[in-house]
């Protein structure tokens, strides 16, 4: 670790699709209906993603949103780890569309894949990266566009999930604080819980398997449920312990956002009132990475985490996969007005993607003409 180098979270943003889906909505398509969905999962609506959203486009305006909030200009970043469980291409990643996008210039970018808690992993690996002083800015981004590998006519798994996008900016400082303490787990064996079976290596996609719906999410929720209820009070004390804390220092709990029982069971484990607990699975349905960088950016909005305050973000999903992290809260590291003309930058990015393509192109019909090197 680099002497005394820590990793701050000093900027944050969202982005979720217009359009809003109820209950009601659902119980149209599939035999279920609102009353249901409320009792057991919390869920009241969710956000789907329209023709024009994708993950990567969500993704972008929350990682811009997050830049502005940080006051960082994307030439300054170094490093953009994209979470996503419903990503654009098997590849190239995500995380490098939104790289090109927002025009960070200066970034390594690459997909982290661990379900619903990729964003978990996603921000110890860049608050890892800024300790070590191997980076100084990262952008980390939870996006999915999950409607779009949802089968409509499974009444287990499309009440559940939503569209939608989150993004921190994490940052270095010589202020102590940011990142305390992580944990990460993880259980293959229970790999098959939670899973799109068909489209990778193992179940090429061909007629058949179209056919057999394997490329929808296919769920044992029951299994999920249980595994879920176990995990996310202990991974939270084990965060807490490992930040030489106690439940009491801790200010707020931010958990994913997958059901309000699963959060209302880690909230008994942890002996904490639902007020210290951060809930807003009823307006977006389970947004998987997305769900904690969203829940965080509301909890901002309403004032309930504020500069100083000690926090636990902890989530579960397919893999099986688990984790925690405490944090002290930052928010900017600077108060100096700093314009980012961020609007005419973007402009310029795509422009800057357009002429590369077009560069591209053209070395290859040059290249074309003369051989192969
Ligand atoms: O990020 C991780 C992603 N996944 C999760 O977090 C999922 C975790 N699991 C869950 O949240 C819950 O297990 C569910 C919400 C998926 C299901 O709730 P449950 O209380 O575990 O219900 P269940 O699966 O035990 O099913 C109870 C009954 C069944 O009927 P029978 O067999 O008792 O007659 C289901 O067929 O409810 C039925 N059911 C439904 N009824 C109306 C299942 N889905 C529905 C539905 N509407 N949408």
């Amino acid at each position: 670790m680099a002497a005394n180098t820590f990793a701050h979270i000093t900027g944050w943003g969202m982005s979720v699709p217009e359009k809003v889906l109820t209950n009601d909505e659902i119980s149209e398509m599939v035999d279920t209906n609102d009353e249901w969905i409320r009792e057991r999962t919390g869920i009241h609506q969710r956000h789907i993603a329209g023709p024009e959203d994708t993950s990567a486009s969500l993704g972008g305006e929350a990682a811009i949103a997050a830049l502005r909030v940080a006051k960082l200009h994307p030439n300054d970043v170094d490093l953009i780890i994209g979470a996503t469980s419903s990503p654009e291409y098997i590849f190239p990643a995500t995380a490098c569309i939104i790289q090109d996008k927002i025009g960070a210039v200066n970034a390594g970018a690459f997909d982290l894949s661990a379900a619903c808690t990729g964003f978990i992993f996603a921000v110890i690996m860049a608050a890892q990266a800024i300790q070590s002083g191997s980076i100084r800015n990262a952008v980390v981004i939870g996006a999915e566009t999950l409607s779009r590998f949802v089968d409509w006519t499974d009444r287990n798994t499309c009440i559940l999930f939503g569209d939608g996008a989150g993004a921190f900016v994490l940052q270095a400082s010589h202020e102590q604080g940011g990142v305390l303490s992580s944990v990460m787990r993880s259980d293959g064996s229970g790999g098959d819980s939670l899973i799109i079976p068909g489209g990778g290596s193992a179940i090429p996609t061909s007629q058949q398997t179209i056919q057999e719906g394997q490329h929808f999410i296919q769920m044992n929720g029951r299994e999920v449920y249980r595994f879920a209820t176990r995990v996310m009070a202990k991974a939270a004390n084990e965060a807490i312990d490992k930040a030489q804390l106690t439940i009491d220092d801790i200010k707020l709990i931010i958990p994913h956002q997958a059901n309000k029982r699963i959060i209302e069971a880690a909230a008994r484990g942890l002996k904490l009132p639902m007020e210290r607990i951060v809930v807003n699975v009823h307006n977006y349905g389970n947004t998987s990475t997305a769900s904690i960088p969203i829940a965080t950016c509301e909890a901002i909005e309403d004032g309930r985490l504020n500069k100083g305050d000690q926090i636990v973000f902890v989530g579960f999903g397919g893999g099986l996969t688990w984790g925690a992290l405490t944090a002290t809260w930052t928010g900017p590291l600077t108060d100096e007005p700093r314009r980012l003309h961020i609007t005419r930058y973007r402009r310029l990015a795509r422009l800057r993607s357009f002429m590369r393509r077009l560069w591209r192109r053209l070395e290859g019909i040059i290249w074309g003409r003369k051989g192969s090197p």
